[in-house]
């Protein structure tokens, strides 16, 4: 059963406009494993009538050629090119190019990094056409695949032959919460606690909709040899990267808390300068992201995991893959609250803040051992805003002692002193008496007031 297609307005919308200029368009659709690149073209054609739609496949150059050329003789309905025997891709698409119809059509060619794979020539081939011919031609061509590294060397980068062709790039990106929370029917809090582990990735999710438990799900799916998620990261990693080793350690190192490059270095086993490289790399592709603190020194980075999944089957699964081959694992209540906790501050960041605070500058805050969750300040109000954040159940006193805290470490935080105007909060899984606060100036929130805004 074809799951409800949901949200991608941005990109659907970015390609009907492409579809509806004159002249040749290529465009790059790429994003990590999983993402939705497929479905998202399959939806593009649904109302399109002409085109050609080919899934290539990790395999022989050959094979691959006999396939597209398969497609391109069905939709053009040429039995003469059905029968030619053609060894080259120059062929096909000179071929291609000589009889194409006068009207719009799609030419649409996904998993297009396996094709690079097998035979890099199809680049240059495309290039010299492209000037030739399809640029000024009815051809809607869109090259997709993940591979991320792949297809930013090969296809994006400056050095790629198709650089300055394209007419668009496009990066399919994970879902955010409010569109991830459609595909399940947890309650907000697991919703939360789920998106958290496995991020807005709608294959993920789609796998997770067949639980109405979180812990069920967990069990099944993830501690168990023969889940899904079990091996899966792994499987990612191993198709994006071809030093697979180091990459694995690399991520390892980070997810196990690891987060300044010397330190990152150390865990894997290699000189701290050779690390940069990776980590760039990394960077690009969405695995991990760098920080700074908001009023820090730039050069002075600390690296993350971005992407969720690798976070958590790093801390959960792959350190306990003992266990969890013989069958007795359960993951202890203060490592998932700790978990939680670091995935929620990040999340507070990114997809909450701006809709309590509006437009603002907004980070993580830290310096020596001190550190705020969020230090978030409005140029022209000349507000500033701390807040702590926690997945957890606060009593008054918690959040009492969390506001004193607060007020103590907003006096290191360097920023217009004197003219500032602070304000203070707390955002948690659930606060007791948040009214009291509110009275005393303080902003508070917890998932019930999330639920209006997410
Ligand atoms: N926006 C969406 N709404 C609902 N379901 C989606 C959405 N995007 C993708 N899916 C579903 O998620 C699954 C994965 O999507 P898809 O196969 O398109 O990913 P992909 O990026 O092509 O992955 P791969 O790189 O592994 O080929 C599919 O079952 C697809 O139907
Ligand atoms: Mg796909």
């Amino acid at each position: 059963m074809i799951s409800k297609f949901i949200n991608r307005e941005k990109e659907r919308t970015l390609l009907e406009e492409e579809w509806g200029k004159e002249g040749g368009r290529l465009i790059i659709l790429y994003g990590r494993r999983r993402i939705g690149k497929t479905r998202l073209l399959t939806e593009f054609v649904k109302d399109k009538e002409n085109g050609v739609f080919y899934i290539a496949e990790d395999s022989s150059t050959q094979i691959q050629i006999n396939g597209l050329k398969d497609k391109i003789a069905e939709f053009l309905d040429d039995s003469l090119l059905r029968t030619l025997e053609i060894k080259e891709w120059s062929q096909l698409f000179e071929y291609l190019a000589n009889n194409m119809p006068e009207q719009r059509f799609y030419l649409i060619i996904d998993e297009f990094s396996y094709l690079i794979k097998s035979d890099k020539k199809i680049l240059s081939v495309l290039q010299r056409l492209w000037d030739t011919t399809f640029a000024n031609s009815p051809v809607f061509m869109v090259l997709s695949g993940s591979m991320l590294g792949l297809m930013s060397d090969m296809v994006l980068s400056y050095a790629s032959p198709l650089y300055g062709r394209r007419t668009r790039d496009i990066l399919l990106e994970e879902l955010s919460f409010k569109d991830a929370k459609k595909f399940v029917t947890m309650s907000l809090r697991e919703s939360l606690e789920l998106y958290f582990i496995i991020g807005g990735v709608p294959e993920y999710l789609l796998k997770a909709a067949e639980y109405s438990s979180l812990n069920k799900f967990l069990e099944r799916e993830f501690f168990s040899k023969m889940g899904y998620f079990y091996r899966e990261p792994y499987f990612i990693i191993s198709q994006e990267f071809k030093e697979l080793k180091f990459y694995f350690s690399i991520l390892n190192a980070i997810a196990y808390g690891n987060t300044k490059p010397t330190d990152i270095a150390n865990f894997v086993g290699i000189e701290a300068k050779k690390i940069y490289p990776y980590l760039e790399n990394l960077i690009r592709l969405g695995f991990v992201e760098r920080q700074v603190s908001i009023f820090g020194n730039p050069k002075k980075g600390i690296y993350q995991i971005k992407d969720n999944i690798f976070d958590f089957w790093f801390n959960f699964v792959f350190k306990y893959r003992e266990e969890i081959e013989r069958e007795f694992f359960h993951p202890k209540k203060e490592e998932l609250s700790s978990y939680y906790g670091k995935k929620f501050e990040d999340f507070v960041r990114r997809e909450v803040l701006h809709h309590l605070l509006g437009y603002s500058k907004a980070g993580r805050w830290w310096h020596k051992s001190e550190e705020i969750d969020v230090v978030a300040v409005n140029e022209s109000t000349m507000e500033i805003f701390f807040f702590e954040c926690k997945w957890s159940d606060l009593r008054k006193k918690d959040v009492k002692w969390i506001v004193k805290e607060l007020k103590r470490k907003a006096k290191l935080v360097k920023w217009n002193d004197g003219e500032r105007k602070e304000k203070f909060g707390v955002i948690a899984r659930k606060i007791e008496d948040k009214e009291e606060f509110r009275c005393d100036g303080f902003l508070v929130y917890d998932v019930e007031d999330l639920e209006r805004v997410l």
